[in-house]
């Protein structure tokens, strides 16, 4: 064999090996430097009021494209979810676990606002239960603005 085609196979191998033992190092070093999932920074979901607004966020949408659509199911199934987490709020804000960011000294008025926009729910709720979806539209858009009342009083 002529040298040179001897130098080219050497070059080859040489190169196959270099380009394995990069790929094999960047396959076991990511996994080794891949930060351990522990360490994920707090979840909002463990202050109750954070956790409430989360799910208000969620199911509030879900609402608007079920009562545009007149989907009653999908309306009392979202309103479902949000009555519970109402709930723990409220225990928290009486239990002093959970401060409020703005107007704080002024809990009971707070309190009053998540009651009455559970009974907005609930109202949403019977319209859903019958498939009246003029009324589903007025309470939605009464929600809304519970939403933006409370907000202007309590969040920062
Ligand atoms: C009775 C009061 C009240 C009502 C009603 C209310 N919220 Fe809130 N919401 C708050 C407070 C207080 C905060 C701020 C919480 C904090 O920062 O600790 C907040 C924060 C939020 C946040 C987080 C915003 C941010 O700071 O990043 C979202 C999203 C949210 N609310 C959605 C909603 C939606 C949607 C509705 C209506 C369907 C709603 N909320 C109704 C009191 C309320």
């Amino acid at each position: 064999m002529p040298s040179t085609a001897k130098q080219i196979i050497q070059m080859t191998l040489l190169c196959s090996v270099v380009i394995l033992s990069v790929a094999v190092g960047s396959v076991f070093g990511q996994t080794s430097n891949r930060p351990p999932t522990y360490s994920q920074p707090a979840s909002p979901t463990q202050n109750p009021l954070l956790e409430e607004m989360t799910t208000h966020d969620k199911a509030f949408g879900i609402i608007v494209t079920a009562v545009a659509i007149g989907d009653s199911e999908k309306v009392h199934s979202a309103i479902e979810t949000m009555r519970s987490s109402i709930e723990k709020t409220r225990t928290g804000v009486q239990a002093g676990t959970v401060t409020l960011p703005k107007n704080a000294p002024r809990f009971k008025d707070f309190l009053e606002m998540e009651q009455k926009f559970q009974n907005k729910l609930d109202a949403l709720d019977r319209a859903a239960l019958h498939h009246n979806q003029r009324e589903m539209l007025r309470i939605t858009n009464m929600l809304l603005s519970a939403c933006v009342k409370c907000h202007q009083m309590f969040r920062k």
